[in-house]
């Protein structure tokens, strides 16, 4: 049989299973690929150059194999084959952390965020690093930035460690555990970025099983998505520079968003339009935070900001 046919058999019957996806690919046929392409030890960008490969009958029963896997355990593919890519970037990917897809990579990789920034950041903060990817994108992005990736699992730190190794990091990129913003002690910088925990509680109740395969943590934010977002936008002032930008992604929670920081003096920000449409990712200038805080109030516990949003 040829690769192209089996994969075509292979897709169909993913299809049929009604197995979700939304992890790496958005249908059967390119799953079927990914994992027909992974199993043979081929290279995953090139279809074309093997699709008329004849298999033998122990590659076809072993990519046959690794799909039941697929469609009985219903885990992501990437937790079947450890590893995930974003923006051309591979990463390890294990059950400690969820499969990295985050939008905020798209901007990454266009450049938007240098249009924003109008320079090179030297100090980034990816929060909620998972597996590092974010952060691993960020240090390539700009080869002269120190890097810190902060997470409350000390389970995701573990392969946000393997993918700092991988990518040859270990002198630029920190990795550091704390619930949030705490994390990072006094530390300031010109650009956080921030894929949080930010899944509705309706909304996980209705998850696939594929994304319930994935640590909750990762996912939950709470009624209304916003739980890990309030105490940390009501910090992250403090924590960049007079010049510095906010990015975060918040995926389809921008009614709850605006719900909880809009109104009169409300946060207004910046929705930067990526693959998933045009308000997945905000951004936030230092200042606007700042002014936005002092309205608000700072959390108890806070340290009092100065004029240029920096803790005294
Ligand atoms: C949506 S995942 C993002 C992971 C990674 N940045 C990515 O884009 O693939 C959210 C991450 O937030 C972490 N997390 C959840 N609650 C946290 C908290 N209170 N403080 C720090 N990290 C937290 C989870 O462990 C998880 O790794």
């Amino acid at each position: 049989m040829k690769l192209i046919a089996l994969i075509e058999a292979e897709a169909a019957r993913l299809q049929q299973s009604g197995v979700s996806f939304g992890h790496g690919t958005t249908n059967a046929f390119d799953e079927a690929v990914w994992l027909a392409l992974w199993s043979l030890g081929l290279p995953l960008d090139d279809l074309e150059g093997v699709a008329q490969r004849h298999l033998s009958d122990q590659e076809q029963r072993q990519l046959q194999a690794l799909i039941d896997r697929r469609i009985h355990e219903r885990l992501p593919a990437a937790y079947l084959t450890r590893e995930a890519w974003l923006q051309g970037v591979p990463f390890h990917v294990d059950e400690r952390c969820i499969v990295p897809r985050s939008l905020i990579a798209e901007h990454l990789a266009d450049g938007d965020l240098d249009d924003l920034l109008g320079r090179e950041p030297t100090r980034v903060l990816d929060l909620c690093t998972g597996n590092g990817s974010l952060a691993v994108l960020c240090a390539m992005a700009w080869p002269q930035a120190q890097v810190d990736g902060a997470d409350l699992s000390a389970e995701a730190l573990a392969v946000a460690a393997i993918n700092r190794e991988r990518h040859g990091l270990q002198d630029r990129l920190e990795l550091l555990q704390g619930d949030g913003l705490a994390a990072v002690h006094n530390r300031v910088y010109d650009l956080i970025v921030c894929n949080p925990p930010y899944v509705n509680a309706q909304s996980m109740q209705a998850l696939p099983r594929e994304y319930q395969a994935e640590p909750a943590l990762a996912l939950d934010g709470g009624a209304d998505g916003m739980d890990f977002i309030r105490p940390f936008l009501s910090r992250a002032a403090r924590h960049l520079a007079p010049s510095g930008w906010l990015v975060l992604e918040i995926g389809h929670e921008r009614p709850h968003f605006e719900a909880a920081f809009g109104g009169p003096a409300g946060l207004e920000p910046i929705w930067l339009p990526n693959s998933s449409g045009v308000d997945a990712v905000l951004a936030l200038p230092a200042e606007a935070l700042v002014a936005w805080s002092a309205q608000t109030g700072t959390p108890k516990g806070g340290a009092p900001l100065n004029a240029s949003g920096v803790s005294s």
